[in-house]
């Protein structure tokens, strides 16, 4: 089956260098899906450069309302119109910064009314991680997100990234994150009242080059959500290609 991919760039790149990594990565061929989620500023010019590229374009957030008196946010009419066909929610790191579940829903809501495929982040801290209690917070992450959501025949990605794993050079075990993500797939489609909706779940911590393989051989994990190994286009090309 066909494995997604996707690099969030984060608030690592201004326009001259996603502009760049766009030109080094637009000719990657690969069988997987590939996405690329850049900063909102950088949307209109990346997707200019990858023009025909096989890889899809994706941005870090969006706001619920379809437009009005919201400063500083985008909406995901705007998002789709800039040509992306996937739009980041509810990340750790905007969670971290405020971000709540009722808001992830809204957005996902939205982002859905609009053809963007929410990808949904999800994932719990260390001190819960020790604690076995894993499954219980994802599982009350997912129904909140999810809560009334309906898909129709759409697609809606989960990215499980366990806090600790983001950025720290530790991994989840692909086996461990396998279970996990069997779990959180139950979970999403009990949620959306939908036994077999179209949901992927996707791993996302701490995957470079070296250990994608291992992560995308488990039947559980449909895809990978990367982060730093992302900014580095021939780490990212082999991730990319790896299947
Ligand atoms: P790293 O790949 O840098 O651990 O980041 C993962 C992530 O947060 C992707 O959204």
């Amino acid at each position: 089956m066909k494995k997604l991919i996707i690099g969030n760039w984060k608030m690592n790149l201004g326009l001259k260098g996603s502009l760049a990594l766009a030109r080094a990565l637009k000719g990657l061929k690969s069988k997987n899906e590939v996405g690329v989620c850049p900063s909102d500023f950088a949307l209109a010019g990346v997707k200019a450069v990858l023009g025909k590229s096989q890889i899809k374009l994706g941005a870090q957030n969006c706001f619920w309302e379809a437009s009005g008196a919201y400063t500083g946010q985008t909406s995901a009419a705007s998002l789709k119109e800039l040509g992306c066909a996937y739009v980041i929610l509810g990340h750790s790191e905007l969670r971290a910064l405020g971000e709540s579940c009722r808001r992830v829903n809204l957005k996902a809501k939205a982002a859905l009314a609009r053809g963007l495929t929410p990808v949904i982040c999800v994932g719990e801290d260390w001190t819960k991680y020790k604690a076995g209690k894993s499954r219980a917070f994802v599982s009350g992450q997912i129904k909140r997100a999810l809560a009334g959501l309906k898909l129709g025949g759409k697609q809606l990605v989960i990215a499980y990234e366990p806090l600790w794993a983001i950025g720290s050079g530790r991994p989840l075990q692909a086996e461990a994150a396998d279970a996990t993500q069997a779990f959180i797939k139950s979970e999403a489609r009990k949620a959306l009242k939908q036994s077999r909706a179209a949901v992927a779940v996707l791993y996302g911590g701490s995957v470079n080059a070296a250990n994608a393989k291992n992560f995308l051989r488990q039947g559980n994990i449909d895809g990978l959500l990367i982060g730093g190994a992302s900014l580095k286009a021939q780490e990212f090309k082999k991730i990319a290609e790896t299947h």
